[in-house]
């Protein structure tokens, strides 16, 4: 692996490509800086060794070309800053407005950090625009992704730039994390390996399940999605969330299984709520028999049970997607054992990896994320690779 871990970077201009990617609420305050303090470790590797660090992020989804205060990374200076204890260059201006940018990146000291605004606002970013890959290139003298998060988009920034640096370009620490952990997943996993899937819809979900079949000695299939498979094996599941036009795909899948000899796992009862609030009334029923009316909204506890002896059978944990509407405290209950489960069963000495935006966030209210193995800062970026994808931004290191 082309790792920044054994490169002297004394010296260098480093194009950085992170992801800053983080959310905020309305005033514009940061909500969770997972993806900032995860990129620290690279962004003060490459300081600390003397570079001058040339930051590239994308901000959101801007539409409009050039400028757009939402989407500006002005709203993350003052935070990085204070993390990095040292100023960040930082300015609104564009490449080709003015030569504010060039300046910037010509003048920057080794030990220096300049942030360019959110690469998005070029329109040539995510078409992979070469034109655009040169002029960022001309602005530093190496390139490091470090951006896992974005490295499932062939965008300019996280792989049309790499080509500019055939034999100066890196993984930084937090890709390398990523990847090693993926490939240890997929190409190198302990059995008994479970995967625990879940999430409200089996559409999204379809390509990390086929592609798991293989791999996998059990599969168990949590969240609302398992609600698909219950009305396609004849089962009532009331209000509960339902993809009816995705009922053969489930059926399909679970004849995949078997002839693969996977063993499959679906919950075999509910906590039902009368209606999407955490003062719903509830009650526990089994899986298929959801009154009219009521709607799944937590695995109930025979299910956390069995579950909960699956996982501590395993020497292999993967997590992606909630087991209900953990959100709302009443209905927590079945993700947060889960959690604590898997926590243990590192413990006592399996490997546990966590993915998926709900089920990161999941682990990280209850202040679990540091004691597993792996918790990917990636959610389409993870589920991509594994789909078995190739991801652009791997790809174009690794080629
Ligand atoms: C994310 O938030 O998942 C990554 O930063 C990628 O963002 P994107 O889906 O807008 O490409």
């Amino acid at each position: 692996m082309k790792s920044i871990k054994d490169v002297n970077f004394k010296g260098r201009k480093v194009l950085l490509r992170v992801d800053f990617n983080v959310p905020l609420d309305e005033n514009k305050e940061i909500t969770d800086d997972t993806r900032i303090r995860e990129s620290l470790p690279t962004i003060n590797k490459l300081l600390n060794d003397g570079a001058a660090v040339i930051l590239l992020a994308h901000f959101g989804r801007p539409k409009k070309g050039g400028f757009e205060y939402e989407y500006s990374l002005c709203h993350i200076v003052q935070y990085l800053s204070e993390c990095l204890g040292r100023p960040v260059k930082f300015t609104q201006r564009l490449l080709g407005e003015d030569s504010t940018v060039e300046d910037l990146a010509r003048d920057l000291k080794p030990g220096e950090v300049f942030l360019m605004d959110n690469i998005r606002f070029y329109p040539g970013e995510t078409k992979g625009d070469e034109a655009l890959a040169e002029r960022l290139a001309r602005l530093g003298d190496c390139y490091v992704n470090d951006a896992f998060g974005a490295c499932h988009r062939e965008h300019v920034s996280t792989a049309t730039l790499a080509k500019f640096f055939p034999n100066d370009k890196f993984f930084g620490h937090l890709m390398e994390h990523e990847v090693t952990n993926l490939k240890k997943l997929m190409l190198n996993a302990e059995h008994p390996f479970t995967a625990i899937i879940g999430g409200s819809k089996i559409s999204s979900k379809i390509g990390i399940l086929e592609n798991l079949l293989d791999k996998v000695d059990n599969m168990i299939i949590i969240g609302g999605m398992r609600y698909t498979f219950t009305k396609a094996q004849g089962g009532n599941i009331g209000k509960s969330i339902c993809e009816d036009d995705k009922m053969d795909m489930a059926l399909d899948l679970l004849k995949k299984m078997d002839e693969k000899g996977v063993k499959y796992y679906l919950p075999v009862d509910s906590v039902v709520g009368d209606r999407f609030d955490n003062s719903a009334r509830t009650k526990i029923v089994p899986a298929g028999q959801v009154p009219d009316g009521w709607e799944s909204m937590d695995i109930g506890p025979e299910s956390i049970k069995e579950i909960r002896e699956i996982i501590m059978e395993s020497k292999t944990i993967l997590w992606n997607g909630p087991a209900g509407v953990f959100e709302l405290p009443k209905f927590a209950k079945g993700t947060n054992v889960i959690a604590a489960s898997a926590v243990l069963a590192c413990k006592l000495g399996a490997y546990a990896a966590v993915g998926g935006g709900d089920s990161v966030a999941a682990v990280t209210q209850l202040g679990l994320a540091d004691q597993m193995d792996y918790v990917s800062t990636g959610g389409g970026a993870m589920l991509e690779y594994l789909e078995g994808k190739t991801l652009p931004g791997i790809a174009a290191i690794e080629d």
